[in-house]
């Protein structure tokens, strides 16, 4: 995005006040507005302003003070709706990252049902800007890279590993898309059969 539009501005200045006392995650969360920014071309211009702020939204959910579910997706969405944050922005990171999966290996996909659930291009460049983010944000990794780290810090026990032979290929199906959008310039382009 050439200039920084109302959303991003505000959620931007959010995520470093509730973020304040996480830097990691700060940093984390500034990388993901970065990769955002750089998928952008991906979406309809006019979807690039919510893209960019639920990219440095999606991960307020952790903050203790927002905690309610103990989900983070869902905590953080509870958080904007109620602070009167557009639909799309609450729906975005609801459903980051493919939260679904991870919901249902925890059994709470009703928490998630709140939340208008779509599959389009703009999820996709949101969760392939998470998933090439690192968890303190120093750098961009490579999807796989990312994976094996998410595996490693979550343990073997975690729905995370559960819903790994599912979430995987639906990130790898996402990192597809992403590149054929950015290589046949944008948001028209189809999605691989
Ligand atoms: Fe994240």
């Amino acid at each position: 995005m050439d200039e920084e539009g109302a959303l991003t501005a505000a959620a931007r200045e959010l995520s470093a006040r509730l973020l304040a006392s996480d830097p990691n995650r700060l940093r984390h969360v500034t990388r993901v507005a970065a990769q955002a920014a750089r998928y952008a071309p991906t979406v309809d211009p006019r979807r690039r302003d919510a893209l960019i702020a639920a990219a440095w939204l999606h991960d307020i959910g952790y903050v203790p003070a927002l905690r309610d579910t103990g989900f983070h997706p869902v905590d953080g969405a509870r958080y904007l709706r109620a602070q009167g944050w557009p639909d799309e922005v609450c729906a975005l990171v609801a459903h980051h990252s493919g939260a679904r999966y991870i919901a249902a290996e925890r059994g709470i996909d009703e928490v998630l049902r709140d939340f208008t659930f779509v599959e389009d291009e703009v999820t996709d460049a949101l969760t392939l800007a998470d998933q090439t983010s690192g968890p303190t944000g120093h750098a961009v990794m490579d999807l796989e890279d990312r994976m094996r780290d998410m595996l490693d810090r979550h343990g073997p026990d975690s729905p995370h590993h559960r819903a790994h032979p599912r979430r995987a290929p639906y990130f790898r199906a996402v990192r597809e898309r992403v590149a054929r959008r950015l290589d046949t310039g944008g948001p028209g382009a189809p999605n691989p059969v």
